[in-house]
């Protein structure tokens, strides 16, 4: 199921900063962000409640991987901060999956993070010892994700069609590294546009820097959603 709002990276060092920012959109304007652990560690819990009650809605991107006991139990407090997407490791394993998903409760989305896109398929095979390629390990973890009953993945808007077609059209793809035509890539090593993350099916798209960094957010935030939703 897509969202038509392009999600917003909130990578801040401070509250202040975030405060700042979001006071650029008008009140009615209701955003989707990522708070991600910098922002989470610095700010705390605080955060998240401060932007629910702006009405905006937060992907609390903390990706939790621990024992399934304590991943459950944290889950729960995330739960009851509102939060209405957050994830974890699929390689905490399914057990521990499943006990975030009940930990979570139905409301929220659920999703895992697979291989890291900073992790090289040199790197997989000699620091993990897993001897697939990258992409078949990509897609192993998202099968075992979805037979967790969680909702879906991050991945790579070049992952998307592989992942959909062995777990479901429905199987939640939400793909980083969007850069609109013509803007600075960073560090950013596989982008790809919003209008061609529509087209290979992405449900999310995750956008910060080019947002965030940008002489006119509001602007730069109005023409990455209207290129998303063409
Ligand atoms: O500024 P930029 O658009 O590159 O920000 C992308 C956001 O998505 C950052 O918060 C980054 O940590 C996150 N992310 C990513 N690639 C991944 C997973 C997360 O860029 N594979």
């Amino acid at each position: 199921m897509r969202e038509e709002r392009p999600i917003i990276a909130l990578d801040f060092p401070s509250f202040e900063d975030v405060k700042t920012f979001l006071n650029l959109f008008p009140s009615e304007e209701k955003l989707y962000v990522k708070i991600g652990m910098e922002l989470y560690y610095a700010a705390g819990p605080e955060i998240v409640r401060y932007v629910k009650n702006l009405g905006h809605s937060v992907f609390l991107d903390l990706k939790l991987h621990d024992i399934p006991n304590t991943v459950g139990s944290a889950m729960a407090v995330l739960a009851n901060l509102g939060v209405d997407m957050t994830n974890v490791h699929a390689a905490g394993g399914v057990e521990m999956m499943k006990a975030a998903r009940q930990g979570l409760g139905e409301g929220p989305k659920l999703i895992a993070v697979t291989q890291l896109t900073s992790t090289s398929e040199e790197q997989m095979r000699d620091f993990q010892n897993i001897q697939t390629s990258l992409a078949e390990s990509v897609v192993h973890y998202a099968k075992r994700t979805a037979e967790a009953g969680l909702d879906g993945v991050v991945c790579s808007a070049h992952e998307v069609e592989a992942i959909k077609a062995e777990t479901s059209q429905d199987f939640v793809c939400l793909t980083p590294g969007i850069r609109p035509a013509g803007s600075a890539v960073g560090d950013q090593k596989r982008v790809m546009t919003p209008a061609d993350a529509k087209v290979i099916g992405s449900d999310f798209i995750v956008v910060g820097r080019p947002i965030t960094q940008a002489e006119d957010p509001v602007a730069a935030y109005q023409a990455i959603k209207a290129e998303w939703n063409a």
